[in-house]
């Protein structure tokens, strides 16, 4: 079978990869990939939201299967658009996909099917969530804007000063537009971070291990917020009987309450769970795989990703084995641009990528990446997501920074801590 990858990062140069080693891919294609998945898939130049063209590309090519990474198209309803021309595709429908395109359904969704979650209120005006906030008792909020953010719609708030200005830019339409017309407020959660993935059919799901990000910018969680600066799997924060309470109290409630409300969710839901002192509660859903958590994840991946997401496009994954995973420990490190998450420079020509490549149980993913007269360069902040297994999770991490040490471009930087976490806890 032919499959079509959609996206351009680290998350689809992982899942080409992984896709491409099934037995049953006959040709894996990423549109618009990345120098990474030019070598290990073939890339097809259109954009992630170019439905009419992806639709063209996939009737002229018999694509067996079509595979989103990012949530743009899916919230933009690139699911309803192949299901019309009788396309397979995985990933959930817009109404479906609303889980992560708008707080406001995912938390009201939370609070009907009682699944744990920091408690909310919502606002349609700046001034009544001023209003609420000068009101009650001040203590630690999370003011978030409700649709699609890019990761920069979320403030975590100390007191009512800093709560009150989070307000104001959310609400500030210069900032964040359609997004931030519906303000949430939320109670502030304390504790350790975790990532917990499922493949859902709609009716059933399979669980993948426990994984952890990175999100700010630097060492010991320190500076700005990204889109994930490393992260690694499994994680010892998530115990068999944390995850035991995730699948049973937060994600099986979470796909039912969705076939019950006729948006069945097909495709990866996304927990991030806040492990505080009450029991794991949901942070947020998104309705794909992590950037980079699917770097990590699918290192670890024994079976047929290809079989698994047919599986769940055609609602029979009751049916198939779940996927054996290596128990052995992974860590990708993301290797950023000079400058990231602000402004950097592109075409920085990168070198040892081969080098890094030979070492046993690694593999480079490509993120923000571009050939330029066939040399790879940097084109993007998050540029590369270096990856590798070892025995344990120390093992993992330093085979992983060994590879960093041989890729290098001007300006190129990581964080040094990578799963350091788990090795607190261990
Ligand atoms: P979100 O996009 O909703 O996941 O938020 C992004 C990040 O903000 C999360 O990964 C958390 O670090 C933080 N965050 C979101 N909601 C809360 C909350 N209720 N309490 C504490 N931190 C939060
Ligand atoms: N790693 C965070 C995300 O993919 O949203």
């Amino acid at each position: 079978m032919k499959v079509l990858v959609i996206g351009s990062g680290g998350r689809e140069h992982a899942l080409a990869w992984k896709l491409s080693q099934s037995p049953r891919a006959e040709r894996v294609f990423v549109a618009p990939g990345n120098a990474g998945t030019a070598e290990d898939a073939e890339n097809v130049d259109l954009s992630p939201l170019d439905f009419a063209g992806i639709l063209r590309f996939v009737k002229e090519n018999e694509i067996g299967l079509t595979v989103v990474g990012p949530e743009a198209p899916l919230v933009a309803g690139i699911t309803e658009a192949f299901q019309e021309e009788k396309q397979r595709i995985f990933g959930p429908s817009r109404a479906a996909a609303q889980l992560e395109g708008s707080k406001h359904f995912c938390k009201k969704l939370l609070r009907h099917a009682d699944v744990p979650t920091a408690d909310f209120r919502a606002f349609q005006s700046r001034e009544a969530a001023r209003t609420y906030l000068q009101e009650r008792e001040e203590s630690p909020v999370v003011v978030k804007a409700d649709g699609l953010a890019a990761g920069k719609g979320v403030f975590v708030c100390r007191g009512r000063a800093e709560a009150l200005d989070a307000v104001d830019r959310v609400a500030n339409p210069d900032e964040f537009g359609e997004a931030g017309h519906r303000i949430i407020i939320e109670e502030r959660l304390d504790g350790e971070e975790a990532s917990v993935l499922a493949i859902s059919d709609g009716r059933t799901l399979v669980a993948l291990p426990a994984a952890q990000d990175h999100k700010r910018a630097f060492d010991g969680d320190q500076g700005p917020n990204t889109g994930g600066m490393g992260a690694y799997s499994p994680t010892p924060f998530v115990t068999d009987e944390i995850m035991q309470f995730v699948q049973e109290q937060i994600l099986v409630p979470t796909v039912h309450a969705m076939k019950r409300s006729r948006h069945p969710f097909r495709g990866v839901l996304y927990a991030g769970i806040m492990l505080t002192h009450q029991g794991p509660k949901v942070l947020e859903y998104n309705v794909r795989f992590g950037d980079p958590e699917c770097q990590p994840l699918l290192m670890r991946c024994k079976g047929d990703l290809l079989t698994v997401l047919e599986a769940a496009t055609d609602g029979r994954l009751d049916e198939i084995e779940p996927p054996e995973w290596d128990p052995r420990p992974s860590v990708c490190v993301v290797m950023a641009s000079e400058g990231y998450p602000g402004s950097y420079e592109k075409g920085l020509p990168i070198r040892g990528l081969s080098e890094a490549n030979q070492l046993e149980d690694v593999k480079v993913f490509h993120a923000g990446t571009a050939l330029q007269d066939g040399q790879v360069v940097a084109s993007g902040g998050r540029v590369l997501g270096v990856t590798a297994v070892g025995n344990t999770i120390s093992a993992a991490k330093l085979a992983a920074y060994s590879a960093v040490k041989l890729i290098r471009w001007p300006g190129a930087w990581c964080r040094k801590d990578i799963s350091d976490k788990a090795l607190n806890v261990l």
